[in-house]
């Protein structure tokens, strides 16, 4: 005895295409179908089921043998499709062995004509829907999970693009803020104005002419604008007297750059630049300050400058001593080469400053 359960009107209709050339047959299995509550779209050959096939049909009944294209032909179709669609096989009674051939091409079950046991084909064919119905879940949630994981991973890589500008925002008002207190100090002085700008400039040019990288030149730029911020807390009155300085003014003079790589330290993305403020009064001798560095122990960044950084003082006017031709500048930088400054510095200096000369 059979139960016929209709199927239930608040869910969408499961749709169920069906292949048979036998009309008797596809008649009666459309009919089956439509009590359980089923909606049906029947053809007679495997070709025309190929051709209807979208991802909204729950299962697909093949019969085996049909004209054109036959059961077999239209599941590999299918499987080379890539469709995920149960397939279930009508099989006349005693083809087992066309049964089992059918489960291996990928059949999801078989079904025995004449249908008699109208339980056991509704459960068969439930559970093919099932099937479906659960790749059909599976296949959004992965989608939907997959959506949700680009999204967020949008929204991410969004916010660290707003915190890099943010921050190098931030790390760009923290060096000018500096800047502008060190031009300030530099102003108050006609012997000091403009000397930290035309440092940077001649570092620049030096740096550009021996081909570092941009990254390495963005160093330089900024190390140079601040080499002398340890001069904040020194007592200007004693950088600004005339004439030398007592033995007491230069050692306070020569705290000026332990004191300036203190005052940026706490800005973390300055930590090269603090090294060459810290370092831009070595020399090569082991003879400056603050640690008597020798050699390479001082980068090249640093050397470049301190060529630049004593250049510009001994071409510019200073308060107890007449200032000298760049001539002569260049011919007192190659006299001490080696001892105080690095000899492929100073003539890259020396070349760019020939060149320009013969420019002008
Ligand atoms: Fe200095």
């Amino acid at each position: 005895m059979s139960s016929i359960r209709p199927h239930n009107s608040s869910l969408p209709p499961t749709k169920i295409l069906l292949a048979d050339d036998d009309s008797l047959v596809r008649d009666a299995v459309v009919k089956i179908l439509e009590l359980f509550g089923h909606q049906v779209i029947a053809v007679d050959d495997g070709r025309a089921a190929l051709n209807l096939v979208s991802d909204d049909i729950d299962t697909i009944i093949l019969d085996i043998n049909m004209p054109g294209m036959n059961g077999f032909e239209t599941i590999k179709a299918l499987n080379e499709k890539k469709s995920d669609i149960p397939v279930l096989f009508l099989t006349g009674a005693g083809s087992m062995e066309f049964a089992v051939k059918a489960i291996n091409l990928g059949a999801y079950d078989f079904i025995s004509k004449p249908i008699e046991d109208l339980d056991l084909f509704d459960v068969k064919i439930r559970r093919a829907i099932e099937k479906k119905m659960f790749l059909r879940r599976e296949k959004t949630y992965k989608e939907n999970l997959e959506n949700e994981v680009r999204k967020k991973t949008k929204e991410l890589a969004e916010k660290n693009l707003l915190l890099e500008k943010y921050s190098h925002h931030l790390e760009v008002s923290s060096v000018n803020t500096i800047i502008t207190l060190n031009t300030a100090l530099e102003e108050k002085d006609q012997y000091t104005a403009g000397h930290t700008k035309r440092v940077t400039e001649y570092s620049k040019i030096i740096g550009m002419a021996m081909g570092l990288p941009r990254e390495d030149i963005d160093v330089l730029t900024r190390a140079c604008q601040l080499h002398d911020i340890g001069k904040l807390v020194i007592d200007v009155s004693c950088i600004q007297k005339p004439g030398p300085l007592s033995d007491e003014e230069w050692i306070l003079v020569k705290k000026h750059p332990e004191i300036g790589e203190n005052i940026i330290k706490p800005l973390n993305f300055l930590e090269r630049e603090g090294e060459i403020v810290r370092h831009h009064h070595e020399r090569l001798d082991g003879q400056g300050y603050p640690d008597g560095l020798v050699g390479d122990q001082i980068n090249l960044l640093t050397k470049i400058v301190t060529v630049a950084d004593s250049f510009d003082a001994m071409t510019s006017k200073r308060s107890y001593k007449i200032n000298m031709s760049k001539d002569e500048a260049v011919a007192e930088l190659r006299a001490h080469c080696n001892t105080q400054f690095d000899p492929l510095v100073v003539e890259s200096f020396a070349y760019i400053l020939s060149r320009s000369a013969a420019k002008s």
